[in-house]
């Protein structure tokens, strides 16, 4: 808009006169009729002048009332032209504040953020868990319940219900969003879409069938995991940590990586999630200063005595995920001896007990 009628002033200023050197404006003269100066005494004017009106003046041989016009239509022709621009430039402000998100559109589907992924109403996946039934109840964990769901179109869904009143929880909702809205990747869980209605949050994920890696490897009634298997989850949960340290811009940092928040696909091909308490750093940062969060046993302890976070925090979550797998055992058991309670610890012990200690990790 701004371009054309940018165009249109161009062309109206090369037919109707141009900028001289100096302040004034200088009219055109239409090159069809020679200048009234150069006509002979008896020449006869051109046609709807008349003899008074068009002796010559001192304007440069333009009668006064003409030169009156022509200056009216420029200076009316100016105010028109700043009017139209200042108004482009309003609207187009206002449009860009809209898309923004400063004020988020409100859609009938339910409040959007501006993100890529589908909003869903309370209806729809109300309908979708068959009324949030406990038969559809796959989890619970600190955010609030997880229900398995099928929508309309019949994608298979994974809702997670954050609790109500909890301001920390909508914390965890926004930064879950924005985090995994940039992320897409075989090893990291996928976001379907959100719902936000009334003091309803609610995330909708890919669901992923085959439970978590602690179900696997401390929960009862289904066979013991195979070595390839463990290395299978081991190397697809690397390179889902791998793609959230080394190729995301900004890098993120997960700060939650424990057995639960392994997914796995009925193959075991690993899947990492909640994205809740993950947090971005930026390349030139070394590390942030953060309030301490994460799940004891998994905890890194310089991060958990300094408070400042790197990604080696989540490095040293992922470690004892690996030792999880390679010994099967919980990273906090309560019923061993006080000092080997945590795995850590016990792990670190018998490695200084052993030949192992030879090996320069
Ligand atoms: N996308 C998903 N697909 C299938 N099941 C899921 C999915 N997300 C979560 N679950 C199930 O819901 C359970 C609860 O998940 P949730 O993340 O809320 O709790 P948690 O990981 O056990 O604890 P925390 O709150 O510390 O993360 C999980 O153990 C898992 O079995
Ligand atoms: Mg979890």
């Amino acid at each position: 808009m701004l371009v054309s009628s940018r165009r249109a002033a161009v062309g109206s200023e090369s037919r109707c006169g141009r900028r001289g050197p100096g302040p004034h404006y200088e009219p055109c003269i239409p090159q069809t009729n020679p200048p009234l100066a150069q006509l002979p005494a008896n020449a006869v004017p051109p046609t709807g002048d008349t003899p008074s009106s068009n002796s010559p003046t001192p304007n440069g041989g333009l009668p006064t009332w003409k030169l009156a016009l022509m200056v009216g239509i420029g200076i009316g022709g100016l105010i028109v032209l700043i009017g139209v621009c200042t108004f482009v430039i309003f609207y187009r402000r206002k449009r860009r504040r809209l898309e923004l998100g400063s004020s988020p559109p409100q859609g009938p589907k339910g409040r959007a953020l501006g993100l890529s992924q589908s909003t869903f109403t309370y209806e729809e996946l109300k309908i979708a868990t068959d009324g949030f039934s406990n038969l559809n109840l796959l989890g619970q964990g600190g955010f609030g319940y997880v229900h398995k769901g099928v929508l309309s179109s019949g994608k298979v869904i994974a809702i997670k219900q954050l609790k109500t009143g909890s301001n920390q929880g909508e914390r965890e909702f926004q930064a879950e969003i924005e985090i995994i809205n940039r992320i897409h990747h075989k090893h990291l869980v996928s976001l379907v879409g959100y719902c936000i209605s009334g003091a309803h949050r609610i995330l909708v994920y890919e669901f992923v069938p085959n439970n978590t890696v602690q179900f696997h490897l401390h929960g009862k009634d289904h066979p013991t995991l195979t070595w390839p298997t463990r290395m299978k989850i081991a190397l697809g949960s690397a390179k889902g940590l791998a793609y959230l340290h080394e190729e995301c811009n900004p890098k993120i940092i997960h700060r939650d990586i424990k057995a639960a928040n392994i997914l796995l696909e009925s193959n075991f091909e690993a899947k990492v999630a909640d994205f809740g308490l993950a947090k971005f750093a930026s390349d030139t940062d070394t590390h942030i200063s953060t309030r301490i969060v994460g799940t004891f046993g998994y905890l890194d302890p310089e991060y958990a005595s300094s408070g400042n976070l790197t990604k080696k925090s989540d490095v040293f979550s992922f470690g004892v995920v690996l030792l999880e797998l390679i010994t099967g055992r919980r990273p906090l058991d309560r019923t061993r001896p006080f000092d080997e309670e945590s795995m850590v610890d016990w792990v670190s012990k018998a490695f200084a007990h052993t030949s192992l200690r030879r090996w320069q990790f």
